[in-house]
């Protein structure tokens, strides 16, 4: 479990400019030895600052050990993670990360995959791409956005993916970008789904692959796809909350989760890390299994197939008395 790894020291030794927004930044080990083995769809998820936790999804090429690739778009609002990773890392830095996590693994049952990045969210499609080329597998990346200039590492792309992606530039207006009723209109047998982008491209998409077998739709949020009146409501019922207890499989503990407190809140003053990042329900980072009782799901980021068995602890609770065992 993430609560036992120890954090990484990242030295940063090559800075690009993608586009006129987008910085990539290679990363490798401070004493010079392998980092440590990833999956595609990996992220890690930085200290910076000394305090402000943000996640960044891994954009190279997973069977290579010798560094991390990242990139990150710069954004005027938010906590300030992309401007400080813009405006301040300097070549010769040391960055402080997780060991990789990932919560948007490639489905390994899947006999064909479709991949649907839009803007700086191709980061661990990019990856994906890089694993199912070399696994000979058949997929397809469409990666929208505004158009070609803007559009992070669109050379590198096309000619490592040639006939395997197709880009749509709409310009600005999504009107005249990717068709999804057209391409998700008939999923093939055993087609999966894998989404990394704004909110509205994931939630158009999200939408227009309904209809798609439950399992098959795949996504990744870089921010909650909530608006401001959502948020507002969801505090408000936040008042209501009750507390309830929560029990340790490792150890048998069973401890009180107090009306004021989340689950990640009570297993970090007991000891237990879960990486986190948001701390908002869309990350995904704080995920932990229960094997029992019946959870208030509150989270973005988790499908109706994985709330059976995974929970977000930030977020998620429970009735009044209810006791949730988790695999701790
Ligand atoms: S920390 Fe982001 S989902 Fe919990």
């Amino acid at each position: 479990m993430g609560f036992l790894m120890a954090d990484l020291n990242l030295r940063v030794t090559k800075i690009e400019t993608l586009t006129s927004g987008i910085k990539s930044f290679w990363l490798e080990s401070g004493d010079g030895a392998l980092l440590p083995e990833w999956t595609a769809g990996a992220h890690l998820v930085f200290t910076l600052n000394g305090a402000l936790k943000k996640s960044y999804s891994l954009a190279g090429d997973p069977a290579v050990r010798d560094h991390y690739l990242t990139a990150i778009l710069r954004e005027e609002g938010g906590e300030g993670g992309s401007k400080y990773m813009h405006d301040v890392v300097a070549v010769g830095d040391i960055l402080t990360a997780s060991q990789p996590q990932n919560n948007f693994h490639l489905a390994e049952t899947a006999k064909k995959h479709l991949l649907i990045a839009g803007g700086i969210g191709v980061t661990p499609l990019l990856a994906m791409s890089h694993t199912l080329k070399s696994q000979g597998a058949d997929f397809h990346l469409h990666y929208c956005s505004k158009a070609r200039q803007g559009t992070a590492f669109a050379d590198e792309i096309e000619t490592l993916f040639a006939e395997h992606v197709t880009f749509h530039f709409d310009g600005g207006d999504p009107s005249k970008g990717i068709k999804l009723n057209e391409i998700l209109a008939q999923p093939d047998d055993g087609q999966h789904l894998y989404i990394c982008g704004p909110g509205g491209l994931l939630n158009a998409t999200r939408e227009a692959a309904r209809h798609w077998p439950d399992g098959t739709v795949h996504f990744e949020l870089f921010s909650s796809t909530r608006s401001d009146e959502e948020k507002q409501t969801i505090a408000q019922a936040a008042q209501g909350d009750q507390p309830f207890e929560i029990k340790l499989m490792s150890n048998g503990k069973q401890l009180a989760v107090p009306a004021d407190q989340s689950i990640f809140e009570v297993l970090r003053d007991n000891g237990i890390m879960l990486p986190s990042a948001c701390e908002e329900g869309w990350c995904g980072n704080c995920v932990a299994t229960y094997t029992a009782g019946e959870v208030d799901h509150r989270d973005e980021c988790l499908d109706d197939d994985e709330r059976k068995t995974q929970l977000q602890t930030c977020v998620s609770r429970a009735a009044a008395g209810e006791v949730l065992v988790l695999d701790l």
